[in-house]
This record gives structure tokens, C-alpha cells and sequence, in this order.
């Protein structure tokens, strides 16, 4: 087994689709062994794993519940072997004006984004403390800064991620566990394709620094690094994939 994550065992929420999925098929490619939990079913994803030569391991769990996180994390040990990383990756998004946000779907959006981060690093945090190199990745997001319109509960949720990330990397210092949180700005995936209009994705493009698209691939390869032993010496920081868009 070669690679920078030889011999590791990778935890990614929301792992079937988009981001998760590019993340999931990286790390395998550095030699990871994949655990995908999603509400969907990830046999796209377990093809890809499978074709870098790494073992999976899947389960369609809602990461909002905490006895289906923690089933999932005692399913994970008995397939895989005890965890060493988890990227926080799953989430939804709700886009509506402040007026219309109801308190029921706010609450909705926060347990899945923010909650579920906190749950699934919970589940796992007996293997990860077991781990001679512990990771946990949050992913968040440059709208947080940014603040576009519509936004008012994803970007609660994705503030508390933040919140968490810094907040964890204080507390789980002491097991030489590091977290970190990676920001991307506009990714095409399921998630944005059936929101976004094609001219949203030129328009966003045109503020970056960099005049192309950004890809899930940027993300994941951000997420590999953070989650390999060259990455051992960062902890409590939030990195924008942006392509300079928050430098403008
Ligand atoms: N796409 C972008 O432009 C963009 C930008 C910034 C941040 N992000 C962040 O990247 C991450 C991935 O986004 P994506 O664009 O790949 O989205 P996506 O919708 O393609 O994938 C999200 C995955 O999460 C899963 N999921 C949703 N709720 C779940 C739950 N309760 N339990 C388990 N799984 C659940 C979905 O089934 C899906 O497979 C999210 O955290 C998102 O906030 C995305």
C-alpha cells in the first residue's frame, strides 16, 4: 500500500454524492480505506473506491441521529478497523428569504450541518483518540463571509461549524487530535446544479482571482492534505478553496 493516507481508515458523512464523493475517492486513492454514511445509498462512490483498491464500507444513516451515528460507528470498527479520520461533509441548504424561515426548518438545516458534525465527531471519538494521527475535517463554506441573500439558515449552521471547528481543536488537542475546517465558495455538485443558474456560476467565477470554476477535486485534494501526516502541525484553521475570492 502506497500513498499519504497508506493504511488509514476515513470516515465521510454525505459521502455519496458531490464533494463527499470526490473526497471519499481521493483518500482512497492515497490508500484510505472508505466509510461512507449518507442517507442515500453510495454504490457510485463503493465503485470507486473499490477500482483505487481500497476496502468500503457504507451505511444509509441520518447523521442528525444520534443512534444511527453512534450504530454506525461500532459497524465501521467491526468492517474496517478503528477510524483515524472523519470529514464532517455532509449537509443541506435551504434558500429562502428571512421573512419565510421557519423555525422548524431552521432547526432542520442546523441539526443536519452543524449537529451532525458534532454527532459524528462524538460517535468516533474513541477510535480517532485511539489513532496515532486523529483528523477530523468540518466542512463549511465562504458564503458564511460572503453573506449572499437567502442564506439565513445554512449560514447559522455553517456558523456553528465553525464554532465547532475552533472549539474542538482546543479540547482535542490533548489526544494529538487536530481539526481543521475547509471553505469552499462555489462548487458544481448536485447541490448547486439544481439551485444555481449557469449565469450564478459565470457571475461567481468572474469575482474570484482565478477566472475558472471550481471543482470537487480542489476541495478533496484540500482534504487529503489535512487529513495526511504532512498536516500534522495544523490545527483550529478554516481554509477557503476560493480561488481568491475572499481576497477581493
Ligand atoms: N457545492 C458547493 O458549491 C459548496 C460550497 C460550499 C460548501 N459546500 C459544502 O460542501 C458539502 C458537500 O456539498 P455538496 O455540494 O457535495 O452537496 P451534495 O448535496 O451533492 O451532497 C451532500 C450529501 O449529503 C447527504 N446528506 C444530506 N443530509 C444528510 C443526513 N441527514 N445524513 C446523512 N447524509 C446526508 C446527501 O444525501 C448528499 O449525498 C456541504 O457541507 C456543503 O455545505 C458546498
Amino acid at each position: 500500500m502506497t500513498g499519504r493516507l497508506a493504511g488509514k481508515i476515513a470516515v465521510v458523512t454525505g459521502g455519496a454524492s458531490g464533494i463527499g464523493q470526490a473526497i471519499a475517492k481521493k483518500m482512497a486513492s492515497e490508500g484510505a480505506d472508505i466509510a461512507v454514511a449518507d442517507i442515500n445509498p453510495a454504490d457510485e462512490t463503493a465503485e470507486l473506491v473499490k477500482a483505487a483498491g481500497q476496502r468500503f464500507f457504507s451505511a444509509q444513516v441520518d447523521i442528525s441521529d444520534e443512534a444511527q451515528i453512534n450504530a454506525f460507528a461500532g459497524q465501521v470498527r467491526d468492517a474496517l478497523g478503528s477510524v483515524d479520520i472523519v470529514s464532517n461533509n455532509a449537509a443541506l441548504v435551504e434558500l429562502v428569504e428571512f421573512s419565510d424561515v421557519s423555525f422548524e426548518s431552521w432547526n432542520k438545516i442546523v441539526s443536519v450541518n452543524a449537529g451532525g458534525a458534532l454527532l459524528t465527531s462524538k460517535a468516533f471519538l474513541d477510535q480517532l483518540k485511539e489513532s496515532s494521527a486523529g483528523r477530523v475535517i468540518n466542512m463549511t463554506t465562504t458564503a458564511y463571509w460572503e453573506s449572499p441573500p437567502t442564506f439565513a439558515s445554512y449560514l447559522s449552521s455553517k456558523g456553528a461549524v465553525n464554532g465547532l471547528t475552533y472549539a474542538m481543536a482546543t479540547d482535542l488537542a490533548k489526544h494529538d487530535i487536530t481539526v481543521n475546517g475547509v471553505a469552499p465558495s462555489v462548487v458544481r455538485t448536485p447541490f448547486t446544479l439544481t439551485r444555481l443558474s449557469e449565469e450564478y456560476f459565470e457571475h461567481h467565477m468572474q469575482l474570484q482571482n482565478l477566472k475558472r470554476q471550481q471543482t470537487p477535486e480542489d476541495v478533496a485534494n484540500v482534504v487529503a492534505f489535512l487529513a495526511s501526516d504532512e498536516a500534522a502541525f495544523i490545527t483550529g484553521q478554516i481554509i477557503a478553496v476560493d480561488g481568491g475570492l475572499t481576497r477581493r
